[in-house]
């Protein structure tokens, strides 16, 4: 049986965790701070939990320099329902505090009592103005922007870019902002993207520049960060709400984080209001486990939170504190950009064999996309990949204990997941075996 030492996992998720976090997340699942019981065991309302809880906003919150507090304060919440829960409650969220502002608006230049007239303003400002802007870069915005269209329906529904038309309908590119057809940021509800994708190995380089200084009237900036959290610097004031599940950077299968900016919880509209919108606006409101004011009114604890998962996350989070120091997540991001490097100096030394999918300048650090190409003397088509050649070497790589590193069913090839546990000496594991499969296949 191998160790865990001996083997490189570099799948995409669920992916590894530090060992000595797994060590302690055993220990607590049988017996947690010999209390005799089992975190899993013990009520999600215990001072136990609590301090868990507690535990994990403290580290997130000094990791990304999360202002908890004052005017421009953001509230970390933690969820079920993975990254797939939360790109649909994105919609309804923002689709709701949008609606409330010309609630509000309608209010203020309406007058108090005039319902009927409200309701009917807001109603023909939805059919006029609602939009909700994608800007798809690869199959999990693809998948978010289908999400919101099947929710409130496709009239509602811009996608702003999407990056297939750019690149011969594939995935692998991320046009220039201004190719983005954004709608007017005052009757956007939100502007929605997946800051790393998974499945196609594109990451945004920086936070979009058309995007900077957006304020409580404009679109809401959400963005899904499941597979990159806590993978490097980011100015957490510059978007409306972050999300993303735990099972790559942060933890286990299990549960969400969110980050919220707390003043749209506040634009939280009645469901009572909503409801007499629902000829234009189906399936506007929550569910009530995926309605963040709640959620956050109850600090997490609405419903059974579970606590066990959540600390794991914790021991995650802490161990990034204690490691990076001062560097908080910067540290992170020096060490993620390092040994991406590494992989994909490799990939392109060796060319001649390897082929990078998406473009270099939008190279994922955490999930890196590569194929093979057929021998020169082989006499394949022209821009075909040569299939044979990647079984031999993914079968070659596990008989190194080079695990995990079959691309995506639906886009195939390689990919090697890069993410924060994945030691230096795994990658550079990995980049020996690039070389050799070069050398020798
Ligand atoms: C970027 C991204 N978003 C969302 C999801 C969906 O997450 P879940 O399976 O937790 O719903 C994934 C899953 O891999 C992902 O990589």
């Amino acid at each position: 049986m191998p160790s865990r030492e001996e083997i490189s996992y570099f799948g995409a998720g669920p992916a590894p965790l530090p060992t000595p976090v797994i060590e302690q997340s055993a220990e607590a699942l049988v017996n947690f701070e010999n209390t005799g019981l089992g975190l899993s065991e013990i009520s999600h309302r215990s001072p136990t939990a609590n301090k868990v809880l507690a535990d994990a906003k403290s580290a997130l919150s000094t990791l990304y320099d999360i202002p908890l507090e004052g005017d421009d304060a953001y509230e970390i919440l933690f969820m079920q329902g993975g990254g797939t829960g939360e790109f649909s409650a994105s919609v309804q969220a923002c689709v709701g505090w949008w609606v409330e502002r010309r609630r509000r608006r309608a209010v203020a230049e309406l007058g108090e009592g005039k319902d009927a007239e409200v309701v009917e303003r807001v109603r023909k400002e939805i059919k006029e103005e609602l939009k909700l802007d994608y800007l798809v870069t690869g199959s999990w915005s693809l998948k978010a922007s289908q999400e919101a269209a099947r929710l409130i329906g496709s009239n509602y529904v811009n996608v702003a870019v999407d990056a297939r038309k750019s690149n011969n309908g594939k995935f692998g590119v991320i046009p220039a902002e201004s190719e983005w057809n954004l709608s007017d940021s005052k009757k956007s509800a939100m502007s929605y993207w997946c800051d790393n994708e998974t499945v196609d190995g594109v990451e945004f380089p920086k936070f979009p520049d058309c995007l900077k200084g957006r304020t409580e009237d404009d679109g809401v900036v959400v963005a899904d960060m499941s597979s990159n959290f806590v993978s490097r610097k980011i100015n957490v004031r510059d978007y409306g709400m972050i999300f993303g599940g735990a099972q790559k950077n942060l933890g286990i299968a299990g549960i969400t984080v969110i980050i919220v900016r707390k003043s749209l919880l506040a634009l939280t509209p009645a469901p009572t209001f909503l409801q007499q919108l629902s000829d234009v606006l189906p399936s506007a409101i929550p569910p009530v486990v995926f309605d963040f004011a709640t959620i956050a009114k109850n600090n997490s604890l609405y419903n059974t939170l579970p606590i066990f998962n959540l600390y794991v996350a914790t021991l995650v989070l802490q161990s990034l504190v204690s490691t990076f120091a001062e560097k908080k997540v910067g540290g992170q991001e020096e060490l993620a950009n390092r040994k991406a490097s590494l992989i994909y100096e490799a990939l392109d030394q060796y060319s001649d064999t390897y082929h990078v999918v998406p473009d270099k300048s939008i190279r994922s650090r955490m999930n890196i996309c590569f194929r093979i190409k057929p021998k020169a003397d082989s006499n394949a088509e022209p821009g075909k990949w040569d299939e044979a050649r990647e079984k031999e070497f993914l079968a070659s790589a596990e008989k190194k204990n080079l695990m995990g590193l079959k691309g995506h069913r639906s886009v195939g090839g390689m990919r090697a997941s890069n993410y924060n546990a994945v030691s230096l000496t795994s990658a550079e594991k990995l980049v020996a075996h690039l070389v050799e499969f070069a050398a020798t296949s």
